[in-house]
């Protein structure tokens, strides 16, 4: 056996002096004075309470070494944060209510912003993610269509073959690269479902290929060199973008040339008639087709990744898992229908998504110098709601490091509804919600079916474009000999 001592999921630099002052800091303290007070505006409101990093670079340094540890240091502060960093002013949040007012209630006084179309630009501009308004409603609205139950249950069947024949392959006693292994998964049966296209393995590398090169000119320190200066990091980058237009433009192509009736989410963005009768342009359809290969695939496989790295640490998870699985599926692979049965395998998929959460911060920009949470917060700033460190805040979690899918048993009437929210929240939530849960539903109970995890090594959860928990080898015990 490994030493499971320096396996643990927990993650060392939070003090548990500093998780009692987080639980003692209670929310009243936390607030600007004239929270309370809706009619003071932001000429009167005060500021909020600053953390200052080093002269001129702020919090940058921080940013990029440990952006976690950056987050636990700027919520020891208080709820609603503002510092400087990668050239910017964010205001970050670490109350609930506050997300649901940014995201829901007052959801028309923010928007993406400028921090998020930056980044965006990178990779699909006009994509859905990005686009605002007008635009952005009547994409969604011409998508949506295409993420009904429906049409999402039709997936069952490809999810599970896939997760079967992946486990399948795997010998007794092997140690396998789980985040690579499921990455690959997941982009193929997304590409097999949504797109109905195949990626073979060469098609799905220039896929990763373009993930990790983002992944590395925006959070290496080379995001930090000015455009015009060649790093390698940014000739990585063109180079991948090249590969993934190409393989864009050819996939398209294909589509074009097949005969016979499509009824998929490629279709709809090929043959999509607007309302005005317009239809989707080139630029568009290529970086809706970006957006879906990447907003659909590093997300799910890294919360997959998480929750079988969790399941091998906690034995008296995976037990009561094993018992959900004979009771509801005995010795068959699960179906749609069984997915209402699942209840526990959703509490682990509900509570490795609060630790782990893969879109981990998400970032608004108000259209107008405002205020939020009492505190005058201009029209400049980027917004940053700090999903990962509300979901691990004391307030409302009890354990808030630990792994106890029990904890969903019941619910806790006394929650706020935003201490958790892993799909983002009000009319931008994550379109893909439904394909996702079920996916990795259908996924664990297939490969939990098959066998057991080992961790052998330690994971060391990074925010880059998700939160990625580095290769996370696994040692595979198939089940018989488990
Ligand atoms: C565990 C898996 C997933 C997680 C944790 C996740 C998380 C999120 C979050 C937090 C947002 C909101 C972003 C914001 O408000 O700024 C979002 C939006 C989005 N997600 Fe997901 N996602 C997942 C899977 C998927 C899948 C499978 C797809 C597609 C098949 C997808 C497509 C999208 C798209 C297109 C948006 C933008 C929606 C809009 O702005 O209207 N996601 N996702």
């Amino acid at each position: 056996m490994t030493d499971t001592d320096s396996l643990t999921d927990e993650r060392p630099h939070r003090t548990a002096a500093e998780e009692r002052a987080r639980d003692e800091r209670g929310t009243d303290t936390a607030r600007g004075e004239d929270a309370s007070d809706p009619t003071v505006g932001f000429d009167d409101a005060p500021s909020p309470p600053r953390d200052d990093g080093l002269p001129l670079l702020g919090h940058t340094v921080a940013w990029f070494r440990d952006g976690l540890a950056l987050g636990d240091r700027l919520q020891r502060r208080g709820d609603v944060v503002e510092y400087d960093a990668v050239g910017r002013q964010f205001v970050a949040v670490f109350d609930p209510e506050l997300v649901e007012e940014v995201l829901v209630t007052r959801g028309d006084e923010f928007q993406k912003g400028e921090f998020e179309t930056e980044f965006a630009s990178l990779l699909a501009p006009n994509g859905l993610v990005t686009v605002e308004d007008d635009e952005w409603r009547r994409q969604r609205r011409l998508l949506q269509p295409a993420f009904t139950p429906g049409r999402i249950e039709q997936f069952a069947e490809t999810m599970v073959d896939d997760a079967a024949a992946l486990a399948d392959d795997w010998a007794d006693g092997s140690v396998v690269p789980l985040r690579e292994a499921l990455s690959s998964y997941s982009l193929s049966v997304l590409a097999r479902t949504l797109l109905a296209i195949d990626l073979d393995a060469e098609r799905g590398a220039v896929v990763r290929e373009a993930a990790e090169a983002i992944a590395e000119v925006t959070t290496g320190v080379s995001s930090l060199a000015p455009e015009w200066l060649p790093t390698p990091a940014t000739r990585r980058y063109d180079r991948a973008m090249a590969g993934l237009d190409d393989l864009v433009a050819a996939l398209i192509a294909e589509r074009r040339e097949t005969t016979g009736e499509h009824d998929d989410l490629l279709a709809t963005l090929l043959d999509a008639t607007y309302p005005d009768g317009s239809t989707m342009d080139a630029e568009t359809v290529r970086d809706q087709l970006v957006t879906f290969l990447f907003a659909g695939h590093e997300t799910s496989s890294t919360a997959l990744t998480y929750a079988c790295w969790l399941l091998a640490g906690h034995p008296e998870v995976r037990e009561r898992l094993d018992a959900e699985l004979t009771t509801v599926l005995g010795d068959r692979d699960p179906t749609v229908a069984d997915l209402s049965a699942l209840q526990y395998t959703e509490q682990v998929v509900e509570e490795t998504l609060r630790l782990y959460p893969p879109v981990f911060t998400l970032y608004r920009q108000p259209v107008a110098d405002t205020t939020l949470g009492g505190y005058a917060t201009s029209a400049d700033t980027t917004i940053q709601l700090a999903t990962y460190h509300i979901q691990r805040d004391g307030r409302w979690w009890d354990a808030p490091e630990e792994f106890r899918p029990e904890r969903f048993d019941d619910d806790d009437p006394d929650r706020p509804d935003y201490a958790a929210f892993p799909f983002g929240g009000g009319p931008r939530h994550c379109i893909g919600m439904r394909f996702a849960t079920m996916e990795l539903k259908l996924a664990l109970t297939t490969l939990a079916r098959r066998v057991r995890f080992e961790r052998v090594e330690p994971i060391d959860p990074s925010p880059r474009v998700v939160l990625d928990p580095g290769e996370t080898p696994m040692r595979v015990w198939r089940r018989e000999s488990a």
